[in-house]
């Protein structure tokens, strides 16, 4: 008799109980979906301060605001906790932890092997284990498969297994969980079809897309990102080569972007941030090493990427000698320090390397971010050798006119919606737009200079 009769059923009726390890930018969506869907759900964590913030209603993600939080752990149906035994009792577990890189640009996957590590001790006969970590392909299969059938249960017969890409893109109003679809590849057909059922439940059955096996889905999710940071490093060649022509890189998008079929528009920027763009061609990298193959074209694109704020820094340079000013005792304010607009998320934003050579060169720094109160640029971090001997702790600032007119340069880096931009472009001296984020107030002021 298969282990996961009533497994079905209990999907069906939502009796079924989850449990989500890692309740982050990924994990916290994920359960709120299952919950405002009448599963009741676990939310794993190890951070002690999550959980008792979660437990408050107070949401760390502002995609969550704190009510929509607040109602589900009021009706009981997400309970956040750090009892790892509360594994023992669900149906299905999801996994959610992150995958960062090392210094050296290898895939970081103690996260999940921590969480497979712990899971193992709970599994039970019919329990479904799905992966949604973004991670090299063979990631379910020789990683995690493995360390859960150390607890004597046989993959397949005994649990089952499925890998399911994250597609969580913040602050996107338009796509959430609800209306994206879901590619599910399991183990075995049945482990693929009790997954279905599951992201059904939440996303619609006509909305998940079942793939041959974990390793096809795990592909699925880097040939996504890979994608986007191929067209990403072409623009910005193309930026800096239009720079040199004196051709604005913003009018040739718009224009080609007028074609209906055949093109994407991708824009320019001062770099790739967040923990996708800039850390997943590097985890397809490394594990295409082991079938001695060089993704040549892929790790070119994230190299262009990553030497993207070295650029701008040249930029700053030639446009503070137009002023016959220096870098150096320069009072630079920095707009906006989080990875893409109208978030909280300042994970590898490309602001931070820019505001550590500024600080290297001797400028005067200060930012603002509606989004961030306070951040330490220069800190080390498992997967970041900084610049500057000393971390510097910054608070954001207020944008006043006074403020602003007394700033040798504005960079603006993140195009947040709420800066009022009438007011930077009016009082500052010299703006560096990276974003052309002040295109919405119509002809080029004198003073913006786009990258
Ligand atoms: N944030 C995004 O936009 C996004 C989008 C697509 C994919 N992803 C991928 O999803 C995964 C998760 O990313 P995230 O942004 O949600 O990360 P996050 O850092 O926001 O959240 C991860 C959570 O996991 C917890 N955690 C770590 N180890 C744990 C363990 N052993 N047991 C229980 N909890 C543990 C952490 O405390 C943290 O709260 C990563 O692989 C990431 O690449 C993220």
């Amino acid at each position: 008799m298969s282990a996961f009769k009533g497994m079905i059923k209990r999907i069906d009726d939502k009796t079924a109980k989850i449990v989500i390890v890692g309740i982050g930018y990924v994990g916290l969506p994920l359960a709120m979906s299952f919950s405002e869907d009448d599963f009741q759900v676990y939310g794993l964590d190890v951070r002690d301060e999550t959980v008792e913030n979660l437990k408050k209603g107070i949401s760390h993600i502002n995609d969550i605001p704190n009510e929509r939080l607040k109602k589900s752990v009021d009706l009981g149906l997400f309970v956040p906790t750090t009892d790892k035994s509360i594994i023992a009792d669900a149906d299905a577990i999801f996994i959610c932890v992150p995958t960062p890189f090392t210094k050296n640009k290898t895939p970081d996957v103690s996260y999940i092997e921590d969480a497979s590590i712990n899971i193992a001790k709970y599994l039970k006969k019919g329990h479904i284990v799905i992966l949604e970590s973004t991670t090299y392909p063979g990631t379910t299969v020789e990683l995690v498969k493995p360390i859960l059938e150390k607890s004597g249960l046989k993959a397949g017969t005994d649990f089952t297994l499925v890998f399911s890409p994250e597609r969580v893109d913040p602050g996107n109003d338009e796509y959430s969980i609800e209306n994206t679809p879901k590619v599910v590849g399991g183990i075995t057909p049945e482990g693929t079809d009790i997954a279905r059922r599951l992201y059904g439940a939440v996303v619609g059955k006509d909305n998940v897309v079942t793939v041959s096996s974990p390793t096809i889905a795990e592909m699925v999710k880097l040939l996504e990102n890979t994608f986007r940071s191929v067209n990403i490093a072409l623009i910005f060649e193309l930026a800096t080569l239009c720079h040199r022509m004196n051709i604005n890189i913003w009018e040739v998008i718009d224009a080609a972007a007028t074609k209906p079929f055949g093109f994407m528009p991708f824009y320019p920027g001062p770099g790739v941030g967040g923990h996708c763009i800039p850390v997943d061609p590097f985890y397809l990298a490394w594990k295409a090493r082991e079938f001695d193959f060089s993704t040549k074209f892929i790790e070119l694109a994230a190299e262009t990427n990553i030497r993207m704020p070295d650029w701008i820094m040249g930029r700053i340079f030639d446009l503070l000698n137009r002023e016959s000013k220096v870098v150096k005792n320069s009072k630079i304010l920095v707009l906006g320090v989080t990875f893409k607009k109208n978030i909280n998320d300042s994970r590898n934003s490309p602001s931070f390397r820019i505001m550590e050579l500024l600080l290297h060169h001797g400028a005067d720094i200060s930012y603002s971010d509606p989004y961030v109160p306070e951040i330490i640029v220069g800190e080390w971090h498992d997967d970041y050798n900084p610049l500057l001997a000393n971390p510097v702790g910054l608070k954001s600032c207020e944008l006043t006119a006074e403020f602003l007119g007394k700033q040798d340069m504005v960079i603006l880096i993140v195009d947040h919606d709420v800066f009022d931009y009438k007011l930077i472009v009016d009082q500052s001296q010299l703006i560096f737009d990276t974003k052309n984020a002040t295109k919405r107030l119509g002809a080029k002021p004198g003073n913006v200079y786009l990258l």
